[in-house]
């Protein structure tokens, strides 16, 4: 692997994502030995003028908690260390030539090889300024050709808010860096059981043969949350549940599930395949859409009174290839609702000529629960254990705070933030996987903006609109009856 200097910097340095998510994430990295502080410097940039000790004291509560703030101590005042701040507009070529000095400066003082100019920028900016920013990075700090290196950039979500703006945005960055240079970070790629998907799917004989039309029934991948949109709702109702979960987040997951083998585990050969995923999926009607929107949300004084933003939705996407056609996907995502959890769920068909269809609870389903309690569970029928022939729905359950007692799961950030130091972006979103991403929601998104199709309103704290578990029914999902997992505790 590379040494010689590696510069983290983080643009929007006191902003919440830096806060809670970066700053953290490269903490962690930094406990777990990912960071070697011979090498590494973390600068964070943004307006504020605030002095280096001020910017770690504002961070410092979000990296430990009280628990374990002891143990970790000594690895927190030696990370705190390794932080500068430089302040400054983002769009002023005075702060980024001070940016590029400091930078500088660190790498002198570390050049220990060739390659001793690696700079990593992490914008955790609102996308607004993204074009101002990476003018300025590309004008004024790019890696030093003399000491070789790289110079990577690392974008957020939203990119864009359809299909013409995140084609525009793209474009921008896309005159300014190439490619392989760009990180456009989807959280979701980095979760554990996101990136069991590929393994899950091509590695075992089991699923081979079931995997398609013919013994799926539908498949659901379903996110909720059950906080509303507190503290965030003037981003949110300009963007809504679809911009921030659905066409994100589950659609990655969508991919996933649906894509066909790659031809290698190359990133682009992965990314190959989840674009012609998308490419397939044809429009979504109207009538498969159930929009909802929380009771209360329009109290937030930063929300317009007649806002039909969704902060629930659910949408059936149809896959037009040979493996999916006739197969609904649902991708269902909801704020204030019931329950917080994230579940990718398979409903195969019925058995045919089923001589125990008088008795069943349900079909057979394969689950995989993406968060809280990772697990992976299938549902089946068996036989009711005792004197009588009964059946019963049981699962086999593989839950990995049981089966992996001593593995402490990492946090997707953690595991991005190293992927983009190493240049592996197989589980970040390449350019044309974005586009596609947005040519289908983008019409869907556009009539919900003129009002026709709207939300229905819904209980905090509830399952969302009925609306949406009828829509369910007709794309023909069964609910299971007299039945429910439970995580096993320990
Ligand atoms: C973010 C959304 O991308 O994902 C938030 O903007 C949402 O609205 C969050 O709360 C959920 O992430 P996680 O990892 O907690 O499921």
């Amino acid at each position: 692997s590379e040494t010689g200097s590696l510069s983290i910097v983080v643009l929007g340095a006191s902003g919440d994502l830096a806060k809670k998510k970066t700053f953290p994430a490269l903490f962690n990295l930094f406990h777990q030995g990912f960071l070697n502080p011979e090498e590494v410097h973390i600068f964070g940039y943004a307006r504020s003028r605030i002095s280096d000790q001020e910017l770690r004291d504002k961070i410092r509560g979000y990296l430990v908690d009280e628990k374990n703030a002891s143990e970790k101590s000594e690895a927190l005042s030696k990370f705190l260390q390794l932080i500068k701040y430089v302040s400054g507009p983002y769009d002023s070529e005075d702060g980024f030539k001070r940016l590029d000095k400091a930078i500088s400066e660190h790498e002198i003082s570390k050049k220990t090889s060739e390659g001793s100019s690696r700079r990593l920028f992490y914008l955790a900016l609102p996308p607004s300024v993204y074009p101002p920013v990476c003018k300025m990075i590309k004008a004024w700090c790019t890696n030093k050709s003399d000491l070789g290196g790289w110079t990577r950039i690392v974008v957020e979500k939203p990119f864009g808010k359809d299909l013409e703006s995140a084609e525009q945005l793209s474009s921008q960055i896309g005159s300014l860096f190439d490619e392989p240079q760009i990180y456009r970070i989807d959280h979701y790629l980095g979760k554990e059981l996101v990136q069991n998907m590929l393994v899950l799917r091509f590695a075992n004989r089991f699923f081979l043969p079931l995997w398609n039309r013919d013994n799926i029934a539908n498949v659901q991948i379903v996110f909720r949350e059950d906080f509303g949109t507190e503290g965030r709702g003037g981003y949110f109702d300009e963007y809504g549940i679809i911009r921030d979960i659905i066409q994100n987040h589950l659609l990655q997951v969508l991919c996933l599930v649906a894509m066909e083998k790659p031809v290698s585990l190359k990133p682009e050969h992965i990314r190959d395949e989840k674009v012609k995923v998308l490419q397939s999926v044809i429009p979504i009607k109207d009538e498969e859409v159930v929009l909802g929107q929380y009771e209360g949300y329009r109290d937030d004084p930063t929300v317009p009174n007649d806002s039909n933003t969704p902060t629930f939705a659910t949408t059936i996407l149809r896959i037009d290839n040979e493996r999916w056609e006739g197969v609904p996907f649902i991708l269902k995502a909801g704020k204030a609702m019931s329950s917080k959890k994230a579940d990718i769920r398979i409903q195969f068909k019925d058995v045919p000529g089923d001589i125990f269809k008088c008795q069943k609870q349900g079909r057979n389903e394969f689950v995989i629960r993406l968060q809280p309690s990772e697990a992976m569970y299938m549902k089946l029928t068996v036989k009711q254990p005792g004197l009588e022939m009964q059946t019963v729905q049981s699962e086999l359950d593989l839950s990995y705070k049981q089966r992996y007692q001593d593995v402490s799961i990492p946090e997707a950030y953690e595991r991005l933030i190293l992927d983009t130091i190493k240049g592996d972006q197989q589980h970040f979103v390449r350019r044309d996987e974005l586009k596609a991403a947005w040519e289908i929601f983008t019409p869907l998104l556009h009539r919900i903006g003129r009002g026709e199709v709207k939300s229905i309103p819904y209980k905090q704290g509830s399952r969302g609109p009925a609306e949406a578990d009828q829509l369910l029914e007709k794309a023909g999902y069964l609910q299971t009856h007299g039945y429910i997992w439970i995580p096993p505790t320990l």
